[in-house]
């Protein structure tokens, strides 16, 4: 089989490199890490001049650009949505209205594209705050905040235009949840939903969840407060229901529906759904699948899911490398290195997610979070451990990642020489 797969980051490559078990596979555009084997290369070509089997779209932007629309009208076999299923993602105030319809438990929500009413509204809600744009904003068009004057000036630089452009002329104002944030990745074929092994992202750029919001510093699966009563649970509540109610709009979702989840007191409750992969959490997700993922996607884009999703009891931790600056103005250019040295420690691959080539042909920096440093290990303890190794031997002026990735779930699920039950 040959698998294009659409997109330039971290989880492209990771995909790229799972796909690679059962196929070959061409990445457009790719980066530098998926045009490394012989059985994955890069190219610019556009997708629809590429020949393949299966299209794999990565991003939110060109699924809600409909690119999967058009490759399936010249016949092909794509994973993910039309532009219909994909708003989803494209548009939080629809997505909300489609949960309310489907009864997926989320938090309360008003949409506002004036100023005053939201701020009226903003007065009546208590803390935390939550103001989001309604359209696409790489992760960080979300403000959460204890300051009812911080929520306020961010309701006027998001309607104004002056933050996020178009896609803050909505706001939508939700009520604050508090729990453990999980993320449930489902593959899905318009009928059924076949859940992946759960995993946590980390959102915020500093330790112990502090400071901006990013597109996601590091993540880890297993996620030992996850169980399969929780993920059984998130499947009946959150995603079957969702999938039933896109079909009765008339929408064949084949792709994936990522359940973006809080962990109340009261159960879990959506926070938000992506119609992709999530980025950074297929890079540890993937890695833990079983077998032959290029049939598994097939199936699913097929509309034909029967195969299970088998995962190794193994562990994955990654910690997200990023560069100077990020998330605000991250600085491109930095030339990167002790590649060697860190993808050479125990089970470790360095995912790509923003390097490129420079004119003499060496890695440097070319986005906001550059390399997914990810390690597998018997235990999260031991994943971690070989992550942070490996991470310590990378380079590059202004180099920063979190240290707490993983932290806590592998101090509750025992030492790294242990294995795990
Ligand atoms: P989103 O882009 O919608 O996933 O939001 C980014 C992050 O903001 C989430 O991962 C949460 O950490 C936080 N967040 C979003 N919505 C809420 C909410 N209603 N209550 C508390 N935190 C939230
Ligand atoms: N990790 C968050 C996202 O992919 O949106």
């Amino acid at each position: 089989m040959r698998v294009c797969v659409v997109g330039a980051g971290g989880r492209e490559h990771a995909l790229a490199h799972v796909l690679a078990r059962t196929a070959d596979v061409v990445v457009t555009p790719g980066n530098p890490g998926t045009a490394t084997s012989e059985r994955t290369i890069s190219t610019p070509a556009p997708p629809e001049e590429i020949e393949a089997d299966l299209y794999v779209i990565g991003p939110e932007a060109p699924l809600v650009d409909g690119l999967a629309d058009r490759l399936r009208a010249d016949g092909r076999l794509v994973l993910g949505p039309g532009a219909d299923g994909a708003r989803l993602e494209g548009s939080k105030a629809w997505m909300k209205e489609v949960l309310g319809d489907a009864g997926v438990p989320t938090a309360a929500h008003r949409a506002f594209t004036a100023v005053e009413p939201a701020l009226q509204h903003l007065a009546t809600a208590s803390p935390p705050y939550v103001v989001k744009t309604d359209g696409l904003a790489a992760g960080k068009g979300v403000l959460v905040t204890g300051s009812l004057a911080e929520a306020a000036a961010d309701v006027e630089a998001k309607l104004s235009g002056r933050a996020f452009g178009p896609a803050g002329h909505r706001v939508v104002i939700e009520e604050g949840l508090t729990g453990e944030e999980l993320s449930l990745l489902a593959l899905c074929d318009g009928r059924r939903v076949l859940p992946l092994a759960p995993a946590q992202d980390f959102k915020r750029v500093g330790d112990g969840n502090t400071g901006p919001n990013t597109g996601g510093m590091g993540a880890y699966s297993p996620v030992p407060m996850a169980g399969p009563d929780v993920v059984d649970t998130v499947v009946e509540r959150a995603v079957e229901p969702l999938l039933a109610a896109l079909r009765r709009r008339g929408i064949d979702y084949r792709g994936v529906l990522y359940a973006g989840l809080m962990l109340t007191p009261e159960g879990p409750r959506v926070v938000e759904y992506n119609v992709r992969f999530g980025d950074p959490e297929a890079q540890v997700v993937l890695p833990r699948l079983v077998g032959d993922v290029a049939g598994l996607l097939a199936e699913a884009a097929d509309g034909r899911l029967r195969s299970d999703a088998t995962f190794t009891s193994d562990a994955c931790v990654t910690v997200v490398l990023a560069a100077e600056g990020y998330p605000s103005t991250p600085r491109r250019g930095d030339k990167i290195s002790g590649m060697d040295e860190s993808s050479a420690v125990d089970g470790v691959v360095l995912f790509h997610a923003g390097t490129a080539s420079d004119e003499a042909g060496r890695l440097v920096t070319a986005g906001g979070r550059v390399l997914d440093v990810t390690a597998m290990g018997s235990t999260l303890a031991q994943a971690r451990q070989r992550a942070y190794e490996a991470a310590s031997l990378v380079h590059w002026p202004g180099v920063h990642y979190r240290r707490d990735i993983a932290a806590a779930a592998a101090a509750a699920t025992g030492p790294v020489a242990e294995s795990r039950p």
